[in-house]
């Protein structure tokens, strides 16, 4: 959501800053900018749409030598060339990442000031304070904390100010900024693979930091303008786990990464029939809350059905952005898990404030090495799926199953259930080897399908059905399997497409039961088993292996995937960047 790009050293500043820009694409967005200095001024191009709208505008081989770029996905205001980034007012050019929750307060006093303002955006105010603080503070740092000082919400910024065209400034609150060196200068950026390309070395600015970045020098501050010593980081992928590697979109990609990055979660954790030492030990929590997002929540649900399965202790699944707002019943025997791919969703990461203000235990279970999330949570467990581009989550959503389930093994004390993670790398590439376009075929026409499933097989059609929904932009419903009945049986008409889960043999002859129902209705079934029978309620079969309960929601979640996959494609949608969908969500 939002990705900003920095340069100042001795390249071209405007590749640098573009291809960056390209590589933050996943995070999504709907307009992009930059801002550049030639010959002593700051120069600023923007454009709706994709970014080679943007470059369409641009000379590339412009002599300048510092710029920031941005990509905005709308928040306060339509996307609009006026409303993109940057944003200039007087000396200072700002572009932003989060949201400004008291600008409307600001904005009145700078109006009454004699400020003008142009963009319906809540970032304009920062360059505007910016530039009245500066009028008295003279000082460009103490301005910037100063003005910090005054804004409320989340954000991370890159700022140019005219009077000093030899640096760069970033600062840094809620949303993620990371400042990297090359052998030719430094960068800012929101994400890593924004410079990956150039260097794989980082450091991670802190809430409330603020840095002053020259072309050979980095220096970073506190929010008292002390300065701090800041420790590199190395990122462990290579650029190819950044790349397409020959698949035509990257969550493809990402779905045929699923083997590897389901041995590569457990071989983290697990050394035969023991835990490592990377899996923390837990006291006796009584409960657990499991707290996410979109698919994150759904995970949650298959967390839910799995601990409660093998360990006994009982949980709630909640969604963060309602969580943080409620009565939540916890106490000292409560676990609270936030699950995150990104470890930046806005509303996880203020349920997980919540409950540590309330002196809760907490788990980071979190893909993104030291993002906020994993920094701020008692206890953090890595999932091991690699950065994830497609905005569309697949190998992390196989990883936290992976990870969950394994902690459930570890929170039951029953060891000997690690065997059954032994060999499962070979079943997945099975499933991933069978073509699934024949389902995509009767599905891609209709304007409306079904999920149906019982207990953790419903958990899956959740995530079935959002993945359908939002790559291929086609109304889905997932229903708990003996609940359609109650009312929504309705809209099943003829040829309705109606996916039916069982993977758990002790309500098979339930959900077969509801699936005639919709059967005698006409729908056309696809029936997701691994109970390989021949019979006439269904009109396609997937069949899965018959895998241990632990390991089944792992798998079957990955048909899924790949029927959402192959229906997105038919429909010609924009598989990797859905409309209107963001990556990191860091905005509540
Ligand atoms: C769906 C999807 C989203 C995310 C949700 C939470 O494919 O990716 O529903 O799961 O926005 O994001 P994270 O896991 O980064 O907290």
């Amino acid at each position: 959501m939002c990705g900003i790009v920095g340069y100042i050293g001795k390249e071209k500043a405007l590749p640098r800053v573009l291809s960056g820009l390209k590589f933050l694409e996943y995070r999504g967005y709907d307009s992009a900018g930059v801002a550049y200095v030639k010959n002593g001024n700051v120069e600023i191009v923007k454009e709706v749409g994709k970014i080679v709208n943007l470059e369409n505008k641009i000379n590339y081989s412009e002599e300048t030598f510092m710029g920031i770029g941005h990509t905005r996905w709308a928040t306060h205001g339509v996307p609009s060339i006026i409303n993109s980034h940057p944003h200039r007012v007087g000396k200072f050019t700002v572009v932003h990442n989060g949201i400004i929750e008291n600008y409307l307060k600001i904005k009145e006093m700078l109006i009454n000031e004699g400020v003008n303002f142009i963009s319906e955006t809540d970032t304009e105010v920062i360059p505007a304070l910016l530039n009245y603080n500066y009028n008295k503070e003279k000082d460009i740092l103490k301005t910037i904390e100063v003005t910090l000082k005054e804004l409320e919400g989340s954000y991370a910024i890159g700022i140019i100010c005219d009077d000093d065209l030899d640096n760069l400034y970033a600062a840094r609150c809620g949303s993620p900024l990371i400042i990297a060196k090359d052998k030719t200068g430094n960068f800012i950026a929101s994400d890593v693979p924004a410079i990956l390309s150039y260097t794989n070395k980082y450091i991670l600015l802190e809430e409330g930091e603020i840095a002053k970045i020259s072309s050979s020098n980095v220096e970073v501050y506190n929010n008292k303008l002390d300065k701090v010593e800041k420790e590199e980081m190395i990122f462990e992928g290579s650029q190819d786990s950044a790349m397409l590697n020959g698949y035509e979109h990257y969550m493809l990609k990402e779905i045929h990464e699923e083997g590897k990055v389901f041995s590569e979660t457990v071989n983290y954790y697990v050394d035969g029939n023991s835990f490592k030492n990377t899996m923390p030990e837990f006291k006796d929590y009584k409960n657990i809350h499991i707290v996410a997002c979109g698919s994150a929540y759904y995970v949650g649900c298959i967390g839910k059905s799995l601990i409660e399965e093998f360990a006994n202790i009982p949980v709630t699944v909640e969604v963060a952005s309602e969580y943080r707002y409620k009565k939540n019943f916890y106490d000292k025997d409560t676990l609270v898990i936030i699950i995150s791919q990104s470890g930046e969703t806005a509303d996880s990461l203020a349920a997980l404030r919540k409950a540590k203000e309330d002196g809760i235990d907490t788990l980071a279970i979190v893909n993104v090495v030291g993002s906020s999330i994993s920094r701020e949570a008692d206890y953090t467990m890595y999932v091991k799926a690699g950065p994830e581009i497609a905005v569309a989550t697949t190998k992390a959503f196989l990883a936290q199953a992976t990870l969950l389930s394994l902690l459930a093994v570890k929170l039951s004390n029953k060891l000997e259930l690690l065997n059954e993670f032994v060999g499962v790398e070979k079943y997945i590439k099975e499933i991933l080897d069978k073509d699934y376009k024949k389902y995509a075929n009767v599905i891609y026409t209709h304007n409306d399908t079904f999920f149906i499933g019982r207990l953790v097989d419903y958990a899956l059609c959740l995530e079935g059905s959002l993945k359908l929904k939002e790559t291929s932009y086609i109304n889905s419903v997932a229903f708990q399997a003996g609940e359609l009945k109650h009312g929504t049986i309705s809209l099943v008409t003829d040829g309705t497409p109606v996916i039916g889960i069982c993977t758990d043999e002790s309500i098979e002859s339930k959900t077969i039961s509801n699936i005639k129902e919709v059967k005698a209705r006409n729908a056309f079934v696809i029936y997701i088993t691994n109970n390989d029978i021949e019979a006439d309620f269904y009109d396609l079969k997937i069949v899965l292996p018959k895998l241990h309960k632990l390991i089944m929601p792992i798998v079957t979640v990955i048909p899924l995937q790949l029927i959402a996959y192959e229906v997105a494609k038919l429909r010609c949608c924009d598989i990797d960047k859905p409309r209107n969908l963001a990556k990191s969500v860091t905005v509540e």
